[in-house]
C-alpha cells in the first residue's frame, strides 16, 4: 500500500520536473512569429540564450516534414539537407547560439511553420517554433460591362481583386447615385490559399446613369494601402436625334448623339452624291459650288453598333446664292450700262442722225411720206 503510493508520488515527481524543464528550456529559444509578403524577404530568427552547456548542432525543420533540411555544425558550417534551395542563408554566428536563417522571394508554398533546434550536451534538443505568414497582394481591376440601354438591371461594371491573401474588400463608391445602384459580392478561392473577391455594380442601364463616375476601393491586410479605381459608368446606345445644323452657306454637319460615337454617312435620295460637287468631311457635308443641279434631298445616317438612324435636310440653290449668276448678270448689266450710255453721247453729240433727219433726208427723195418708213428707206436715207 505505501510502496504503490511512493511509486505514484515519484512518478508525479518526475512528470512534474519534466513539464518545469521543457517549459523552462523552451523559454531560453527566442523565434518569432513572422509575416512576409509574397516575393519579399523575412528573417528567421532563432537565438539560444542562458546556456551554458555546450551546443553540438542547430537543425532547421519545416512542417508537416519532420526532417531537417538545414543544419549548422560548429564552427559555422551550414548545409542543405535533402537538397539546395539558395532563397535560405544562414546569418547567425554558431559561436553567439544564434542559428537565424533570411529566406528572400518568399513562396505561397512556404507558408508553414518553422522549427529551430538547438542539440546540447548533455541535455538534448531545445527548439522553438516560427511561424512563417505569408501575405499576398491582389491584382486589382476594374472591368465594363458595356450595359446597353434597357428596363432591366444587369451588371455596369465588375471589380476584381484578384489572388489576395487574406482575401481583400471590394466596396463600390457611388456618390449621388444611393438606391439606384446596387452591389454584389462574391469570393472564389485557390488552391494555393489565396481568394478573388469580385464585386458587381448592378443598375437599369438609363441614359440617366450614363456618364456617371463611380469608384471602386480595395483594401485588405497584404496591400500597404487601399486602392481606388475610378470608374464612368456608360450605357451604349444607338444613335438618338440626329441634327442636321447648317454651318455656313454651303456646309451642313450631321449631329447626333450615340454612344459609342457614331459614324455618319451622306447621301443624295435617288441620285449619287457628285465627287466634283461636293466633299464629305466625316459629319460634313460641303458643297464645292453652288448649282442649281445640286438641288435636292440630302440624306445624313448616323450609325453605330447598336443602330442607325437618318435625318434630311432639302437643299435649294436659289439664283441670288449663285455667285456665278451674279457675276454674269452684273456683267450684263454693265454691258447694258455701257451700251447705253455711248447711244446717248452720240445722239445728243449728232454723230448718229436723228429720226427726224432720217426722214427729212427721205422725204427729200419721197416727197409722199408721212408714215413710217420701211428698213430699206433708213438705209437710203444713210446713203446721203
Ligand atoms: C502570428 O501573427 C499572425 C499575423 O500577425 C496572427 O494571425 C497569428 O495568430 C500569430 N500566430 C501566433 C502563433 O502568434
Ligand atoms: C494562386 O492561384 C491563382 C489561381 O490559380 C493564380 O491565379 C495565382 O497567380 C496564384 N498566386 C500565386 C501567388 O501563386
Amino acid at each position: 500500500m505505501s510502496a504503490l503510493f511512493f511509486w505514484r508520488s515519484t512518478s508525479f515527481l518526475l512528470v512534474s520536473t519534466l513539464l518545469q524543464s521543457t517549459v523552462i528550456r523552451a523559454l531560453q529559444v527566442i523565434g518569432g512569429n513572422m509575416t512576409v509578403v509574397h516575393g519579399g524577404t523575412t528573417i528567421l530568427p532563432c537565438k539560444l540564450i542562458d546556456t551554458t552547456e555546450p551546443i553540438t548542432q542547430i537543425s532547421w525543420r519545416k512542417e508537416p516534414q519532420n526532417d531537417n533540411f538545414f543544419t549548422i555544425l560548429p564552427p559555422n558550417e551550414a548545409k542543405f539537407v535533402n537538397g539546395r534551395d539558395d532563397r535560405f542563408e544562414f546569418i547567425g554566428n554558431f559561436g553567439d547560439n544564434n542559428g537565424s536563417l533570411r529566406l528572400s522571394n518568399v513562396k505561397l508554398t512556404d507558408e508553414a511553420t518553422f522549427t529551430c533546434i538547438f542539440t546540447l550536451f548533455p541535455s538534448g534538443n531545445v527548439h522553438t517554433a516560427i511561424p512563417l505568414n505569408l501575405l499576398v497582394p491582389p491584382f486589382t481591376s476594374v472591368k465594363d460591362n458595356f450595359p446597353t440601354l434597357g428596363n432591366e438591371e444587369v451588371s455596369l461594371g465588375t471589380c476584381i481583386a484578384a489572388g489576395s491573401k487574406p482575401p481583400a474588400k471590394v466596396q463600390w463608391l457611388t456618390g449621388t447615385l444611393g438606391d439606384k445602384v446596387r452591389a454584389t459580392i462574391h469570393f472564389t478561392q485557390h488552391a494555393n490559399g489565396t481568394t478573388t473577391t469580385v464585386s458587381s455594380l448592378f443598375g437599369v442601364p438609363t441614359r440617366e446613369i450614363n456618364g456617371h463616375m463611380v469608384t471602386c476601393v480595395i483594401t485588405g491586410a497584404a496591400m500597404s494601402k487601399e486602392e481606388r479605381l475610378p470608374f464612368t459608368i456608360q450605357i451604349l446606345f444607338s444613335p438618338i436625334e440626329v441634327d442636321i445644323h447648317t454651318r455656313s452657306e454651303d456646309s451642313f454637319e450631321c449631329v447626333a448623339e450615340a454612344k459609342p460615337e457614331a459614324d455618319f454617312t451622306w447621301s443624295r435620295s435617288n441620285k449619287t452624291l457628285l465627287q466634283s460637287a461636293v466633299r464629305v468631311e466625316g459629319a460634313t457635308l460641303r458643297f464645292l459650288s453652288m448649282t442649281s443641279d445640286l438641288n435636292g434631298l440630302y440624306q445624313c445616317e448616323a450609325s453605330n453598333p447598336y443602330g442607325r438612324k437618318r435625318s434630311y435636310i432639302y437643299v435649294y440653290v436659289n439664283s441670288a446664292r449663285c455667285t456665278a449668276c451674279w457675276i454674269l448678270f452684273s456683267l450684263l448689266l454693265i454691258l447694258i450700262a455701257l451700251g447705253v450710255g455711248a447711244l446717248w453721247y452720240s445722239y445728243t453729240s449728232g454723230k448718229f442722225p436723228r429720226t427726224g433727219e432720217v426722214t427729212r433726208g427721205k422725204r427729200l427723195k419721197v416727197p409722199t411720206s408721212s408714215s413710217p418708213e420701211p428698213q430699206g428707206t433708213e438705209e437710203e436715207a444713210r446713203e446721203l
